[in-house]
């Protein structure tokens, strides 16, 4: 089975994914030995920066005694000499037992699973999804929350472009969370995901302000404005630095409101905040591990 979209899961799939993801923890944290994946190798392509989607994968497959081969960037491989992505996957495909992708255009991993045999994992295509975040971040809510129904969730910063904040929208709309969007207007929810939250049931609501959102939030899901998919500069550089949530912002804030980032920040999240109570996106980029062994697990055949 491939990992493209969150669209493909359904409440009960994702929620078994958590399932074994909990049962993965000691391992992830090499308390625990296990061999589950001993002999698989995972291919990794990353055409985009990362280091926790990539490095989580490869402690994922490592922990399970697998084995990880690819490129960190495009620039090392023959993508520089002109290969297209469908060629690309194919060779891959042969020489491994699935594929990860981080690829700069929307559908690029849809266009992979279409090209390979194995199970393709998408680590996140342009602005479209990032299916294993969202599973991390779920993840993290249910164990910080004990559930996800019924938690309100302020989602803030770039929701134009950001595919961690598209994918888990609709997730959080699955199960049955409230929602408040949180971004300049330019920057707000696009229309397709609105009408698939809508189609859920869940009425987001829209604001601008994120004093306002921050007082009825039990979590406050931060993202970086995702500079490098504006057209241009002039446009980035007119809502850059806007949002910043500081020990100040922080004063309105539920006392156990969780603060979550897929990271990496910029400057959306004072560093004065990180020793707070609130502050949990280290811990949440930890889950990737267990998440990831869990997802690596389900779709190369292995049980736990
Ligand atoms: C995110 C991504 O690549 O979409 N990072 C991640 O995977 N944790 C978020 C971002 O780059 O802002």
């Amino acid at each position: 089975m491939d990992v493209v979209s969150i669209r493909d899961f359904s409440r009960e799939q994702i929620e078994h994914v958590l399932k074994v993801a909990e049962k993965m923890v000691p391992i992830a944290k090499g308390e625990e030995k296990s061999n589950l994946l001993e002999g698989k190798l995972l291919g990794s392509l990353f055409y985009e920066p990362s280091t926790r989607t990539r490095l989580s994968f490869e402690a994922a497959m490592g922990r399970l005694g697998g084995r990880t081969l690819g490129f960190d960037e495009p620039k090392g491989s023959s993508v520089a000499k002109g290969e297209t992505l469908a060629d690309t996957i194919r060779m891959v495909d042969g020489y491994s037992d699935a594929i990860v992708l981080r690829h700069p255009q929307e559908g690029a991993a849809r266009l992979a699973a279409h090209f390979a045999d194995k199970p393709v994992l998408n680590a996140g295509d342009g602005a479209g999804q990032h299916p294993t975040q969202t599973m991390l971040d779920l993840f993290t809510i249910k164990k910080l929350k004990s559930k996800i129904e019924g938690n309100h969730v302020a989602i803030l910063g770039d929701l134009k472009y950001g595919r961690t904040v598209h994918s888990l929208s609709e997730a959080l709309s699955m199960f049955g969370a409230e929602l408040t969007f949180v971004a300049p207007p330019t920057l707000q929810m696009p229309k397709e995901h609105l009408k698939r939250i809508e189609s859920m049931g869940i009425k987001p609501k829209m604001s601008s302000s994120l004093e306002d959102a921050i007082k009825n939030a039990d979590v406050l899901y931060v993202t970086r404005i995702q500079k490098e998919r504006f057209p241009d500069p002039a446009e980035y550089q007119k809502v850059a630095g806007l949002y910043k949530v500081d020990m100040n912002m922080l004063k309105n804030a539920k006392k156990d409101l969780v603060i979550m980032h897929p990271l990496p920040r910029v400057t959306e999240i004072d560093p004065e905040v990180d020793a707070t109570e609130h502050a949990k996106y280290f811990e949440q980029a930890f889950n990737g591990v267990p998440v990831r062994m869990a997802l690596l697990s389900l779709v190369l055949g292995g049980s736990k």
